[in-house]
């Protein structure tokens, strides 16, 4: 890193004489790389924080960094603000590569007014966006900000809002990608919950609608900040936030990770790398990884990391609604989006909080061209007044209809359960699934053998002289008629059965069978998502 950037001198280099423009030019550069000057970069660091331009050195590649608009400031009096003047204003913009493929960026400066939104830091983030937007490539946002500046009232507000406003505009255009690296508080926690994934770290970034003074004033409930909005908070309790980094550079390695499997907009396909695994690796070990007990629960994160490239697999929204696996992976190099149940957790059950993650997840990967692999275990929707008081019947409805709108390649793989409207909505058949593949154990019905037998037979189960009995040799029945794939397969809801072992050969082929796949909703201003 540079050490010029990290630690600026004390004062300030004065201009130099206007008759050698150069001179200025490189005095007020060095003027403008100051931030809020030592004393503030130091309280930054000695937060745990890196400054703005260090996190940009660690986030782009090693010398790509093009700034543009350093030398714009505020332009207010009030409050003494025409006594403290800063080039640049607290936010540095501009352009730069992550594996050699552009992004534009903004990096908010806290040791400048604490990152505070004026008027001027607004316009900057604004015409780095509408570049984004017209260059095609993601906006990568890096906040750490005491919210609106409050000595510019009304027009930081408005500043917001056309971030507000351009955030919605590119969603779905281009990828935006938010790093959570200190406060954000108040209204500015609505741009980066419009972006397209969250990042947070660990104990040095929050984000809230009210902080905790007014939670205890308005609710009396004593909350500390990293409780109330802090990365672990957002990560499992919330899902605001996908990812809750340990510190600022495994948050920044992050998003450089996660754009390699994005295309650059939604005109382009995601890129494709040749990670040196075969496409017809077979692995054994899958013919063995579902319980004999349909009760037992396994780790469907290993049927993944066994299918996908080798260590390609990158989890997103991992400590959240932990009975949905969603993530990014490759195979055969090609970028996948994967959706999956996940047996050992709450038995791979469709809840609110999953069919929502889900859904998001379903949404992106169609925005930008990644095709969906779905892995499906699934007993059905959590039953209970809970979840009904809650509305699954609309959250659950927000996973189907990501899965019917969805025109990307999409291939599914029923390991075991797939029962009852689970069954539809893990992108079935019927709801436009290009490849249904089941493994040979799958069991493909209206409910599970119990709860069927319980509501066929109640009657004659309770009146026989051995009732137990009687339920299980019912149950059995059910079982032998129903608990398997090929009632599924006879009517063509499957494609094919298959050898677990075969499971990434055959995603793989497919994958290449549907690379121009093209299919199309009717036209439409925009759809109504139950939202
Ligand atoms: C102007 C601000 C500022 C702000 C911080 N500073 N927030 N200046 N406007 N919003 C300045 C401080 O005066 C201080 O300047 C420097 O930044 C560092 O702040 P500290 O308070 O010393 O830092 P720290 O102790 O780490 O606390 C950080 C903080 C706190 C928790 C963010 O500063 C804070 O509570 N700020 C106010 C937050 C807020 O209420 N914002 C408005 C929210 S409403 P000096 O010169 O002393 O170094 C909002 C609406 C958005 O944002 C609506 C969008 C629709």
């Amino acid at each position: 890193m540079n050490n010029d950037i990290i630690a600026p001198p004390v004062a300030p280099p004065q201009a130099a004489p206007v008759h050698d423009p150069v001179a200025r030019l490189e005095t007020m550069r060095a003027q403008s790389l100051l931030g809020g000057g030592e004393k503030r970069v130091a309280d930054q660091h000695r937060k745990g924080k890196l400054t703005a331009r260090e996190r940009l050195e660690v986030l782009l590649d090693e010398g790509s960094f093009m700034e543009i608009d350093a030398f714009v400031q505020h332009r207010s009096h009030d409050f003494g603000l025409d006594e403290q003047r800063f080039l640049g204003d607290g936010v540095v913009t501009g352009t730069g590569t992550i594996n050699g493929r552009t992004v534009c960026v903004f990096s908010q400066d806290f040791t400048v007014f604490g990152g505070s939104l004026s008027e001027a830091h607004a316009e900057k983030i604004v015409k780095i966006m509408d570049l984004a937007m017209k260059i095609g490539v993601p906006v990568i946002g890096l906040n750490d900000s005491g919210g609106a500046r409050i000595q510019e009232g009304v027009v930081s507000l408005g500043g917001y809002a056309d971030i507000f406003l351009r955030n919605t505009l590119a969603s779905g255009v281009i990828p935006q990608i938010s790093a959570i690296l200190g406060p954000c508080a108040g209204g500015a926690v609505y741009s980066p919950a419009i972006t397209d994934f969250i990042v947070m770290t660990q104990n040095t970034s929050y984000m809230f609608v009210t902080g905790p003074n007014v939670v205890k004033t308005v609710t009396h409930e004593d909350v500390s900040q990293e409780d109330l909005g802090g990365a672990m908070t957002h990560a499992s309790k919330s899902g605001v936030a996908h990812f809750a980094a340990g510190d600022e550079v495994e948050a920044l390695l992050t998003i450089r990770r996660m754009l390699g499997y994005m295309p650059q907009n939604n005109r382009e396909m995601p890129p494709s790398v040749d990670l040196d695994d075969p496409a017809d690796r077979r692995d054994y070990m899958l013919n063995a990884i579902i319980p004999d007990s349909p009760n037992k629960p396994y780790d469907m994160k290993e049927v993944i990391a066994r299918v996908v490239d080798e260590r390609s697999f990158l989890e997103v929204h991992a400590e959240y609604a932990t009975n949905i696996l969603v993530g990014f992976a490759r195979l055969g190099g090609q970028p996948v989006g994967i959706v999956a149940n996940q047996p050992a957790s709450l038995a791979g059950v469709l809840d609110i909080d999953a069919s929502v993650k889900g859904a998001r997840f379903v949404r992106f990967c169609d925005c930008f061209n990644i095709p969906l692999v779905v892995f499906e275990d699934v007993p059905g929707f959590l039953p209970g007044t809970d979840q009904e008081w809650r509305g699954i019947i609309k959250h659950g409805a927000k996973l189907l209809y990501a899965f019917c709108e969805a025109t990307v390649p999409k291939i599914t793989v029923i390991t075991r359960k797939a029962y009852g409207g689970a069954y539809d909505v893990m992108n079935s058949k019927h709801i436009r699934g290009d490849f249904n593949f089941a493994w040979p154990g799958a069991e493909i019905a209206v409910m599970g053998s119990k709860g069927a037998v319980e509501i066929l037979f109640r009657k004659e189960i309770s009146e026989s002289d051995d009732p137990a009995a009687a339920l299980v040799a019912r149950e059995n029945e059910y079982r032998e008629k129903f608990a398997h794939p090929y009632l599924a397969a006879e009517r063509g809801y499957i494609d094919d059965i298959i050898e677990p072992a075969e499971t990434r050969p055959r995603l793989i082929h497919s994958l290449a069978l549907l690379k121009n796949k093209q299919d199309a909703n009717p036209w439409k201003k925009h759809g109504n998502i139950p939202l």
